[in-house]
């Protein structure tokens, strides 16, 4: 069923585990996240990112991601990622999306400050809820990341309680060392900067970017902290291209695309079950 994502969030606060929010950059993606949802019993939130448009473009997408939650067996959210315009989180708002993330890191402090406080007000007159993003945070979506400074992107605790307080948001991404992408070497994440955050925030959902390609032990020790909202995407959408390549040394001739397709919803709903119980565990 189509829900809020405030309300996934108020459930995760209360039992102090995190919600999986799961890129669908194809139809295999949203119908796997679905699957797994409603296999475990856990709901979860549907996002599209701008950057997939490519791939799958929100005026297709959107209507697609709608019906699918509408039909599920499980609570799900359909949520914009990454919405970098008033207009494009408007847009993803009046297709019926019940979240929206409006994402102002590039801007200077006080200007996201104030588009992300008029985002908010638009979207919770609609009943929709919003995500927020103060630092900002590398990506490495095809290799482009050379040297850099985790520190140089870190959200800076003393201006999270000021912008959460002025702008109303509903959830706050946060940046402490993860990454967009696939990871060149281990994350040097800061869990003392999401403690730090949470500390000035209060109860306030803190929400991991760049969530998938860590460990277990990551997972647990980000959530003891207060993250209560993980993107994954890039691991998933690895673990589904393992699938193609699987299915086609499996079965070199007479393949069909539609055997395919099959092939990896599947795989990539089993990856999206791991990571649903790894969030979930304590
Ligand atoms: P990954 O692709 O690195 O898992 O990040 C997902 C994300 O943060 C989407 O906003």
């Amino acid at each position: 069923m189509l829900v809020s994502m405030k309300s996934i969030l108020a459930d995760a606060v209360k039992g102090g585990y995190a919600v999986g929010g799961f890129n669908c950059a194809s139809l295999e993606s949203a119908m796997g996240a679905i699957r797994a949802s409603e296999e475990l019993g856990i709901p979860f939130i549907l996002q599209h990112a701008p950057a997939h448009e490519e791939f799958i473009p929100l005026s297709v997408a959107g209507p697609i991601m709608i019906q699918l939650a509408r039909a599920a067996k499980t609570p799900v959210a359909v949520h914009l990622d990454h919405g970098g315009s008033i207009e494009i989180c408007l847009r993803a708002l009046a297709m019926g999306f019940t979240s929206v993330m409006f994402d102002g890191s590039a801007l200077p402090y006080e200007e996201n400050m104030k588009q992300t406080a008029f985002v908010v007000k638009t979207a919770h007159a609609l009943g929709a809820t919003v995500e927020a993003e103060l630092g900002s945070m590398p990506h490495n979506f095809r290799g482009e990341l050379k040297e850099y400074t985790p520190e140089d992107f870190y959200t800076k605790p003393e201006e999270a309680a000021q912008f959460v307080e002025t702008t109303g948001v509903d959830a706050l991404a946060i940046s402490f060392g993860t990454v967009h992408g696939v990871y060149k070497t281990t994350p040097k994440l800061s869990f003392k900067v999401i403690e730090d955050v949470r500390k000035s925030t209060g109860e306030l959902p803190l929400v991991m970017h760049g969530g998938s390609g860590l460990s277990a032990d990551d997972y647990h020790e980000a959530i003891s902290k207060g993250i209560r909202k993980i993107n994954y995407y890039t691991y998933g959408a690895l673990a589904g291209g393992k699938g193609v390549y699987d299915i086609v040394k499996k079965t070199p001739e007479g393949l069909q695309f539609h055997d395919v397709s099959t092939y990896v919803t599947g795989v990539i709903a089993d990856d999206v079950k791991r990571v649903m119980k790894l969030f979930k565990a304590d």
